[in-house]
């Protein structure tokens, strides 16, 4: 049995800086509403022109990633790239990545399609593979294109003001030390919950009768996500605690033992409500929500990134990843850096 660990982080966020006043500009809404809701600034939108996609975005950060583990782009064994807004229906964004790396072997790549859970369930897919000894490198992405996917008319104010465009990527090897890198991953799922937060698309058994039905002309096409904001604010807060806990338990630790827990950015509301359950300080808690909005399977890596970039993240510390999202999926990855 191995162990895997984090040996390469990198993250991308395009140029275009769109501001809270920018997007009032567009719809009924203001820098005050989004503040005191989400705790949101500014988010990051790729334009129009600017090169920019899911896998393209995904590429660059992988790129990092790639550099600073020190491996050779065809060392990799393995792509799991997860998104909910992949460039196309189908093929999924992993063979695009392997394509745009100019990988020379004919490595795997899966997609994860759990939404802002996506890159714990991504990890936790590339730590089993690492474990059992069949991959040695396995490279992990999340990476999402909200904008062009967003309804920026009054009508979707609610939600659109929440997301931002951006990757992250890490870069799995098998770790000489057994006790560093990956403790524990933690999955959970509850399908019930599948409407609350969801999105109907080309194959989904509503979509070619009430599209038409919808939308004689079809020039109003109804593709924009919907969300039972309290619904998933109360469950988020709930199923966040539980897996953080669940998986310190499995290891033998304590809240006291997290030296830095990357909590998926949802909204900062949702952030400081765990950190205040969990009586965490400040500096054990990494939020970035902030400069980028809500970027889905994307938050968690470059949060991760940008905390290790910033010094935050040291030698020998526990760090807990936690996310919750559409599905309901939830799920905690419990490292040893
Ligand atoms: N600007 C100004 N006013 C707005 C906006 C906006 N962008 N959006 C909605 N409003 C108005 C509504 O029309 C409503 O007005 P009314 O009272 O006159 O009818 C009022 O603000 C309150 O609207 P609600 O939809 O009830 O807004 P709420 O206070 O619930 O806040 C939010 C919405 C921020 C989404 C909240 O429900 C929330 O925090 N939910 C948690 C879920 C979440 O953050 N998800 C993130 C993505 S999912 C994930 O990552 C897991």
């Amino acid at each position: 049995m191995y162990q895997s660990k984090i040996a390469g982080l990198g993250s991308y966020v395009p140029e275009n800086v769109v501001t809270n006043d920018d997007l009032s500009k567009l719809m009924d809404t203001n820098d005050a509403w989004i503040q005191e809701r989400t705790g949101i600034k500014e988010r990051r939108h790729i334009k129009k022109g600017d090169g920019n996609s899911t896998s393209v975005m995904g590429f660059k950060a992988a790129k990092i990633a790639i550099e600073r583990a020190k491996i050779s782009k065809d060392d990799i064994d393995l792509i799991v790239f997860a998104t909910l807004s992949p460039d196309l229906y189908f093929p999924g964004c992993g063979v695009m990545v392997q394509e745009l790396l100019g990988i020379n072997n004919t490595c795997p790549a899966i997609d994860v399609r759990d939404q802002c859970s996506g890159f714990v369930y991504a990890i936790s897919v590339a730590d089993q593979f690492i474990k059992t000894g069949m991959y040695k490198n396995v490279l992990v992405i999340g990476s999402e294109n909200h904008s062009g996917g967003l309804d920026f008319s009054d009508r979707g104010r609610s939600i659109s003001v929440i997301f931002g465009d951006g990757a992250g990527a890490a870069v799995l090897t098998r770790s000489n030390h057994i006790g560093q890198g990956i403790l524990s991953t933690h999955l959970h799922s509850e399908g019930k919950h599948v409407m609350e937060l969801s999105q109907k698309g080309p194959s989904t058994e509503y979509w070619v009768p009430q599209i038409i039905a919808d939308n004689p002309q079809g020039d109003d096409i109804p593709y924009y996500p919907y969300m039972n904001g309290p619904f998933v604010f109360k469950h988020a807060i709930t199923r966040f605690t539980e897996v953080i806990l669940e998986g310190l338990k499995a290891n033998g630790l304590e809240i006291d033992d997290i030296n830095m827990l990357i909590p998926h950015q949802a909204n900062l509301r949702i952030s400081q409500f765990i950190q205040q359950k969990l009586k965490l300080s400040d500096d054990q808690v990494f939020n970035n929500i902030q400069k980028y909005g809500n970027t889905t399977a994307a938050s968690i890596p470059i949060a991760l990134t940008e905390a290790w970039e910033q010094g935050k993240i040291k030698d020998g510390d526990t760090v807990v990843l936690a996310a919750f999202g559409s599905g309901f999926t939830w799920g905690s990855v419990i490292m040893e850096w």
